[in-house]
This record gives structure tokens, C-alpha cells and sequence, in this order.
């Protein structure tokens, strides 16, 4: 008898966390047992995340930022059903593929001008660890400076560029010559340029974590002061890249021209795992320089046929839905329509962004009774009354959002490019239900909030 997968998902449907508590992270289960997340989900399209009985979810998450073209769209679906049809010959290694020299050649096309060489990889993280490298070897220097509260992966050396302690804690020793300054700071950038010891200054246009959006000046700036001390400017597009910000790249809004350029996430559409890195033909040059050292640095699975042939058909998508304009469009409606409620609550502060990367601030109200209430959940963890915003969000108003970060009131949507007005609405109609129950104190919403601070006090005695 041969394996047939929908069989498989029938036979065993709804054993999703039995199974994920037994074998795999029991955590991940408690967490989204505690919260109200433990849906099943049967399926997906578009922006729409869809479960048993047919309620649909508007997925602001975007499986944190693959699903720039939304889920299963069809015209990646097409290639890749191609490209298992062509029976092609993949990962022969010892060769060179055409589908990734034409991804190559397509994303040079696309990418800003002094870039003109791909290294292709599996993942975020992969394309930094390859950044970390190409760096010190092109330089001959070892130190790598990152930004307080970049995230920048999660494998050692990312690890060592990473701005939250929360990640980092108990697997150190970690890279060494990794230094911090904080972002936006460009007096800082230079003092720790000017000893000439820095190999690259990696940087994400705008922060992941707490959507920090650049000063109009510091990117460009950033970049001219790194090449001024013979430093490598990486940009860091893995989240920002790819359409997000209204923008093929985030760093073309400021005019930005780095030595190295980071992708991975949306590039293969949500399918195949995927990461590269578009450089200067310096850096290639210089890591690449003799026939023995043609593998000095690779991936088995990079370059596999059915990542380069999404990744082809990600960016025809892209272009052919325009979904740069949509992404601008929406994101520009959406923060000024959210705006417009900041003027009625309290709690919110408001919400600005770049295109479909978007934060929304809470902060401390001014009246008496809220401000009492709101003490009590900053006092139990910093950051709890973000997650009463989405915790609502998301049982009563199927909205699929996250916490901007570790420690801090600010609420994250990464939608799908391809959101259209009536997703909009239904987002801006629900922040301002959720908003309206949030200042009603006593009221369901703050029954949550104190069972979340419940949880938090917990957490913190058992640390
Ligand atoms: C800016 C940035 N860089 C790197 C990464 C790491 O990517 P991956 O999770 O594919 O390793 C992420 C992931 O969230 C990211 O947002």
C-alpha cells in the first residue's frame, strides 16, 4: 500500500497536540492551551487560516512574515507541481543548477546596483551565519557590531547578534567580538567604527522586535560611515525585504546601498525553506578566491530546485499582483484608520509602521481607575496588557496577531501583501471592540488580564 498523506491527516485528524506534548515542544502546547490558541486547523488560503466547522481567521502573522503572497497561492503551487512533474536532475553538487542562476539573475535585477552576486541557503539565520563569514574573511577583521534589540536569528552566530537577553541566556559562551550600540545612534556607530576592527555592521532597516523604524537619516549615513573605516554594511531584509514595506526592500525608502543584503522568509512563498544573500562581487570575489576553496562555505540543500522554482514565481507574483502598491496602500489606510481610534482610548497610543509592518502602542492611561488597573498587570510583567489585546483579538474577533517583542505594550500585524479593504475593516472593527471592552473596568477582558498576571507571578517565582 503506498503512503497517502490525506489518509494519514483523516485517520489521525485532531491528534495535533497529543502528539506535539508527547514528542515534541510540551511547552509550545501549554502555552497555546493557556491562551485559548488551540484550534485545529484544516485549512488555508490567502490571508484566511480556516478550522473545522469553516470559521475563518485573518492571519496578521503571516507565519512571521513567509506568507507575503498569502497561503497555497496557486501560482507557486503550478511550479512547483512542475518542477516534481520534470522529474529534473536537483542537488547533483558536483554541477551547477540553471533554476538558481536564474533566481540569481532575476534577484540582481531587483536588488540595488553594487549588488551582483547570490549566495543561495535555507533559512534566515543561515544567510547571517553566511554574512558573518563572508565578512571576516573579506575584511580580515573579526569584530561584528549589531543593534540593541535586533533579532537576527536564533543559531550561534545570529545568536551572538542578538539584541534580548531572554534568547541568549544559558547558551553562551557565544561568538566572541559581537558588540551592541543602539539603534538609531549614529555618534555610537562611528566611536566603535573608528578603530578600524570591525568586519560588518549588521543592521535591520526596521527592528523586528518593537518595529523600531530608522531616523530618515541613519541608514544611508550608517552605510557611509561604515565604508569610511573599511567596514561591510549588511542589511538585514529577512523580515522587512520582499514587498513588506511598500518596497521590494525596506532600504529603498532611504536610498541605502549595503555590501550585503539578507533574505530568506517570504522569497520561496511560504514553501520551501529558503535564505540568500545578495553581495557586492568583492565580497564573493574575496571568499570565493581559488578553485580549492570553490565549498569554502555552503549547504547541502541550498540552491534545491523546488526553492529556486518558488522563488521564481514569488517574485513574478509579486510583480504581477502588485502587491508593492496594495502592501503601501493598505498599510498607510490601516495605520491612519487605527490612529483615528487612538483619539477614543486611553490605553492605545497609537500606531505607525511602513507599509504592512505595523506596531500599535499601548501605554499608561490618565484616569484613576484604568490607570490602578493597568498597574496591576505592569507590576505582575511588563508587556502583559499587549497580549490582552491580542488574546481577545483572536477568540472573539479570529484575528491571528503577536506581542511585538519580549517586555513592552506594543501589538505586531505582519499581513499578507495581499490583504484587501473588507481585511482591513474587519482588523479596524475589532481593535476598536477589543479597545472599547479593555477600558471597561471590571469587564471580562481584565478577568483575563488577571489571570495572566496570575500566570506571570508564577512564572516569575518558579524562575
Ligand atoms: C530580521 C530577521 N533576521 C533573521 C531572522 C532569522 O530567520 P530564520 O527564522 O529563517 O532563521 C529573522 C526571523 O524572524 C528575522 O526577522
Amino acid at each position: 500500500m503506498t503512503l497517502s498523506i490525506a489518509q494519514l491527516i483523516e485517520t489521525h485528524r485532531g491528534e495535533n497536540f497529543s502528539l506535539h506534548e508527547r514528542h515534541l515542544n510540551s511547552q509550545m502546547v501549554r502555552v497555546l492551551r493557556t491562551i485559548g490558541y488551540d484550534r485545529l486547523y484544516t485549512h488555508a488560503e490567502g490571508p484566511y487560516l480556516y478550522d473545522g466547522e469553516n470559521n475563518r481567521y485573518l492571519d496578521l502573522l503571516s507565519g512571521f512574515g513567509v506568507f507575503a503572497l498569502g497561503r497555497n497561492h496557486p501560482t507557486v503551487k503550478t511550479a512547483l507541481k512542475e518542477v516534481l512533474e520534470l522529474d529534473l536532475p536537483d542537488l547533483v553538487q558536483m554541477d551547477v543548477s540553471l533554476l538558481s542562476g536564474l533566481l540569481a539573475d532575476k534577484l540582481v535585477k531587483l536588488t540595488p546596483a553594487p549588488l551582483t552576486k547570490l549566495f543561495f541557503c535555507n533559512s534566515g539565520a543561515e544567510a547571517v551565519e553566511a554574512a558573518i563569514k563572508f565578512a571576516r574573511y573579506t575584511t580580515g577583521r573579526s569584530r561584528i557590531l549589531y543593534c540593541e534589540h535586533a533579532f537576527h536569528g536564533l543559531t550561534m552566530g545570529a545568536l551572538a547578534l542578538n539584541g534580548e537577553e531572554i534568547f541568549r541566556q544559558g547558551f553562551g559562551p557565544l561568538l566572541p567580538d559581537c558588540d551592541a550600540i543602539p539603534f538609531n545612534d549614529l555618534g555610537a556607530l562611528e566611536q566603535a567604527l573608528q578603530t578600524r576592527e570591525t568586519a560588518a555592521f549588521i543592521v535591520e532597516p526596521i527592528q523586528g522586535k518593537g518595529v523600531n523604524l530608522p531616523a530618515d537619516d541613519y541608514l544611508a549615513e550608517a552605510a557611509r560611515l561604515c565604508h569610511r573605516y573599511g567596514t561591510l554594511f549588511v542589511a538585514d531584509e529577512i523580515q522587512a525585504g520582499l514587498g513588506r514595506t511598500g518596497k521590494l526592500w525596506a532600504i529603498e525608502h532611504w536610498g541605502v546601498e549595503p555590501d550585503m543584503l539578507l533574505m530568506a522568509k517570504a522569497l520561496s512563498g511560504g514553501f520551501i525553506p529558503v535564505g540568500a544573500v545578495a553581495m557586492t562581487a568583492h565580497v564573493m570575489d574575496k571568499v570565493f578566491n581559488r578553485m580549492d576553496r570553490a565549498v569554502v562555505h555552503g549547504s547541502t540543500f541550498s540552491k534545491n530546485n523546488m526553492a529556486m522554482a518558488a522563488g521564481l514565481a514569488t517574485l513574478e507574483v509579486i510583480e504581477a499582483e502588485n502587491l508593492l502598491d496594495n502592501a503601501a496602500r493598505q498599510g498607510e489606510a490601516m495605520v491612519s484608520e487605527l490612529n483615528a481610534l487612538a483619539e477614543r482610548y486611553e490605553f492605545f497610543k497609537g500606531a505607525r509602521g511602513k507599509g504592512l509592518m505595523i506596531a500599535l502602542d499601548f501605554g499608561k492611561p490618565t484616569s484613576l481607575k484604568l490607570k490602578t488597573a493597568w498597574n496591576l498587570l505592569e507590576t505582575a510583567n511588563k508587556g502583559l496588557f499587549s497580549q490582552m489585546v491580542t488574546i481577545p483579538l483572536f477568540k472573539r474577533h479570529r484575528i491571528l496577531s503577536q506581542v511585538a517583542g519580549h517586555g513592552m505594550n506594543v501589538v505586531k500585524f505582519l499581513p499578507p501583501l495581499v490583504i484587501s479593504d473588507s481585511d482591513r475593516a474587519w482588523v479596524v472593527r475589532a481593535m476598536d471592540e477589543v479597545l472599547e471592552d479593555c477600558h471597561k473596568v471590571p469587564g471580562a477582558i481584565w478577568d483575563l488580564g488577571k489571570t495572566l498576571a496570575g500566570h506571570a507571578m508564577k512564572a516569575k517565582k518558579s524562575a
